[in-house]
């Protein structure tokens, strides 16, 4: 579990030495009352605290007092709790390089007495009094309370009225304040967390019973602090790094990400359900960030945000948490592994068809009622069917696929039609959409969208399946080339971009100066319209340096490919053909989106069929 879980072996504050000093990131803590709660937060979960509360006045800016049940600190401690680089967590350089724990500078409590009221109340379980320390005047007193600690924070910036009138408004701050403790709160199921504004109680998160496992405790916090809609459209992750060729196994806990990424149909316009942490430590990192983005690269469009809270479970020595005075920032010693990993463990979540898991609830449903309540893929690779373009003018040869397909099924790891995830098909609508029937209800599927997400996986891993050779999509000569009218521009990305063409199984040849033919194309594609595959490919060329960005140029030209080949509105389907679409769907990894990031398919389930009719079950 989160190795800052353990439980604490209290020992004595000091000050730090001198050359430890030097090489402490340095720099303002205080920036504003969520920076004080998140100081007292850490501290109160490096102390063992399990239940923590928070109770504000006027944003923070009046009072902060921060309560818990942890270790306390012993009355012979107290006075060095405010003394600058006096920790009880770190003593040499070799700690310092290998932090385990939230706090290490010996610094916060400093920082912050130095800039407002402040006073300690706290109580270690051994020893019969508590004892309250006077941040302003130092002095020490017995007082009354159960053992731990509450660190009292009153008039924010009182003696600087310019930092002071540089605070928004007690809302703002507070919702500062609310977000500090929730991201403390996702890494931490099992601590308990309350928040009080005003004596009115404004968020309240309780602890986890301690036999969940992480995974399920996980998932009650996100849906505590985040809603319910956050797991139904999430997917579990959990990766560690498998060895590489010839390589001993890595230890078990090197590496490990794990956590939940949203679906890509709950992507938002902002990036405000972005959760990554290191160590359970919460941190803006660059590294994480764009290898989330990454992973969501062939399934989300636009500027849509993905959802997500990953954490990332790391040797603390692998990373240095020193760099910025507000610890929200880290470095990697390797931050290419760690980007993979990352990448890794959200692209593979997201792979699986979740049409694979038809009854998990996880489908793209219509409508919020019928939210699904857990989404956990059941993903297994299937010998997969065959299913090339379809073509109007050769529905005998779909029906010798289907044929085909009708055989693969009947294998025995194949589902009864009566367990097809996806249903059986039913019919087609304005050419646009296949309606299938399925155990939960209705299935309505974008047939273009879809069939172009399956040619597209069919392609990738065409070209990547043969890594030894060069890379090369399979291509088919065409018996008779196909000669087309060509633009002067058209003519040139012919010649310039041959070797990119042949690898893309495509032979493009001048005919006469104004003239190309298509000669081969992929074989995938090659039923389709040869000049209008050339003409699109050729545009796409042109747009792009296919030298310069290989990897992206290859996705695009295999997306445009795709799309290309893939079915058109208003062609007539045969049912077999539609079941056939299905089948492939299934077995496709990505299938639930487009190459464009829209959904290829909705699930009407029988209740939301019955609510349209006002028909109570
Ligand atoms: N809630 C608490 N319970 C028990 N001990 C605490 C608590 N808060 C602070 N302390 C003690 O006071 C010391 C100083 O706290 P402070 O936050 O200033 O420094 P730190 O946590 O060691 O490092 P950092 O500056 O990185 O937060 C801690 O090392 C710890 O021993
Ligand atoms: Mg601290």
């Amino acid at each position: 579990m989160n190795p800052l879980a353990t439980a604490p072996r209290r020992r004595a504050i000091h000050e730090l030495p001198s050359e430890l000093i030097s090489q402490i990131a340095a720099g303002e803590v205080v920036e504003r009352p969520a920076s004080v709660v998140r100081e007292l937060v850490d501290n109160a979960l490096d102390a063992g605290a399990t239940e923590i509360s928070v109770r504000l006045l006027a944003g923070g800016v009046r009072l902060i007092a921060v309560e818990d049940n942890g270790s306390g600190i012993g009355a012979e401690d107290l006075p060095y709790a405010f003394k600058r680089h006096a920790t009880s967590k770190i003593s040499s350089l070799q700690d310092l390089e290998s932090v385990s724990t939230m706090g290490f500078r010996g610094e916060a409590l400093a920082a912050i007495n130095s800039i407002a009221d402040c006073a300690i109340y706290s109580r270690v379980a051994e020893h019969p009094n508590a004892y309250m320390l006077d941040g302003r005047t130092g002095e020490l007193k017995p007082v009354a309370r159960a053992h731990g600690t509450t660190v009292e924070v009153k008039e924010l910036f009182y003696s600087t009225p310019a930092r002071r009138k540089f605070l928004k408004t007690d809302a703002t701050e507070l919702a500062h304040c609310i977000e500090s403790v929730r991201r403390h709160a996702l890494a931490r199921p099992d601590v308990g967390f309350s928040l009080w504004h005003e004596g009115k109680l404004v968020e309240q998160w309780r602890r986890c019973t301690p036999q969940a496992s992480p995974a399920a405790a996980l998932d009650q916090r996100l849906s505590d602090v985040l809603g319910a809609d956050f797991i139904a459209q999430s997917i579990s992750v959990d990766w560690r790094p498998g060895p590489a060729p010839g390589e001993r196994p890595t230890a078990p806990n090197a590496l490990r990400v794990w956590g939940r990424v949203g679906l890509p149909d709950a992507a938002r316009a902002r990036a405000d359900q972005q959760f990554c942490y290191v160590n359970g430590r919460f941190v803006r990192d660059k590294v994480l960030t764009h290898a989330a983005r990454n992973a969501y690269e062939d399934v989300l469009h636009g500027q849509r945000q993905p959802v997500y809270a990953l954490f990332l479970e790391i040797d603390p020595a692998r990373v240095d948490v020193n760099v910025h005075p507000t610890k929200i920032e880290v470095r990697f010693r390797d931050s290419r592994e760690v980007h993979h990993a990352v990448r890794q463990a959200a692209h593979n979540a997201l792979a699986a068809p979740r049409s694979a898991a038809a009854g998990q609830a996880s489908a793209p449903a219509i409508g919020t009622d019928a939210a699904p309540t857990a989404a956990t893929p059941l993903y297994r690779a299937q010998p997969a069917m065959h299913f090339e373009p379809l073509d109007g003018h050769r529905v005998s040869d779909i029906g010798q696929l289907w044929g085909k397909a009708a055989a693969d099924l009947s294998a025995p790891e194949s589902p009864a039609p009566e367990h097809w995830p996806l249903g059986r098909a039913l019919a087609q609508i304005q050419g646009i959409y296949i309606l299938a029937e399925n155990a939960q209800g209705l299935v309505i599927v974008d047939m273009h969208a879809a069939h172009e997400r399956i040619l597209y996986e069919q392609l990738k891993t065409q070209w990547s399946s043969d890594p030894a050779s060069a890379a090369r999509l399979p291509s088919q000569p065409l018996l008779v080339p196909c000669p087309f009218a060509a633009t002067p521009t058209e003519v040139a990305m012919a010649q310039a971009h041959a070797d990119t063409l042949q690898a893309l199984g495509l032979e493009i040849s001048p005919f006469s100066p104004k003239t190309l033919a298509v000669r081969a194309v992929p074989s995938t594609l090659a039923r389709g319209d040869a000049v209008e595959l050339a003409r699109s490919v050729l545009a796409e060329l042109a747009q792009h340096d296919a030298s310069s960005v290989v990897q992206r140029a290859r996705d695009e030209l295999l997306a445009t490919m795709a799309c290309h080949g893939a079915v058109r509105a208003n062609r007539q389907l045969t049912v077999p053909e539609m079941n056939a679409l299905l089948r492939q769907m299934e077995v496709t990894e990505r299938s639930d989106q487009c190459n464009h990031g829209r959904p290829t398919w909705r699930q009407l389930s029988m209740a939301e069929l019955d609510g349209l009719f006002l028909r109570g079950r």
